[in-house]
């Protein structure tokens, strides 16, 4: 597995502002938006291109165009939602799949509650979206979920981790072709399993219910 931390001015002043508490719902969307954006560019290094011709006003020469089959994106329902269009942006052709995933009150273990994706993933890229890597439990069942359907290698993009949710990803699939590109490593988790210093519950300010 690998993990790339992005390292970037532009980026830590963003998710300044993202983790104030004074920001407010709208502003909070539109910078998890941004900072979507700049992750995308650095999580979309590794995607497959191939070959193109082309011809500009000058000359002919050749490029590349992503290629088929075209990169899956895959939001985790619900705060996932707040990072699509930010990648799509940068992305427009990838097709969109859907999973929400919830933490059985009994079992205490992730499963799937929602699913929409394209029957066949063999041979798929998938970019999954996840804003908060806590526990590392929703993330590594939804990525497993996409190999076990017949993904080749699958990017997730966070916001923020922490690193006991970090290692239990990298215990839990470790082998796999996996790569986790954050936004920043925050110091822990705290005992009601939120980031600290974090930005509070992601959901929750993407969506107002605070
Ligand atoms: N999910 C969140 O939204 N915030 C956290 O700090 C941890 C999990």
């Amino acid at each position: 597995m690998r993990v790339h931390v992005a390292d970037h001015p532009l980026i830590t002043h963003k998710l300044t502002v993202l983790r104030d508490v004074k920001t407010p719902s709208p502003v909070f969307r539109s910078l998890v938006e941004e900072l979507m954006t700049l992750l995308a560019y650095e999580g979309t290094r590794g995607v497959r291109v191939e070959p193109v011709d082309i011809v500009t006003p000058v000359a002919p020469t050749t490029g590349v165009r992503i290629a088929d089959p075209k990169p899956l994106i895959v939001p985790i329902l619900r705060a996932g939602l707040g990072m699509l269009e930010g990648m799509v942006k940068l992305v427009p052709t990838a097709e969109v799949g859907f999973l929400g995933m919830a933490r059985n009150e009994e079992t205490l273990e992730p499963t799937t509650y929602a699913e929409r994706l394209p029957d066949d993933l063999s041979d798929r890229q998938c970019f999954v979206l996840d804003p908060m890597l806590a526990t590392g439990g929703s993330l590594t069942a939804a990525i497993q979920y996409l190999f076990d359907r017949g993904a080749t290698d699958v990017t997730a993009i966070c916001i923020l981790a922490a690193p006991e949710g970090l290692a239990a990803v990298e215990r839990a699939l470790h082998g796999r072709d996996v790569t986790i590109v954050l936004g920043a490593l925050d110091e822990r988790l705290n005992e009601l399993g939120y980031i600290v210093p974090g930005l509070g519950d992601a959901g929750d300010r993407l969506y107002g219910t605070v």
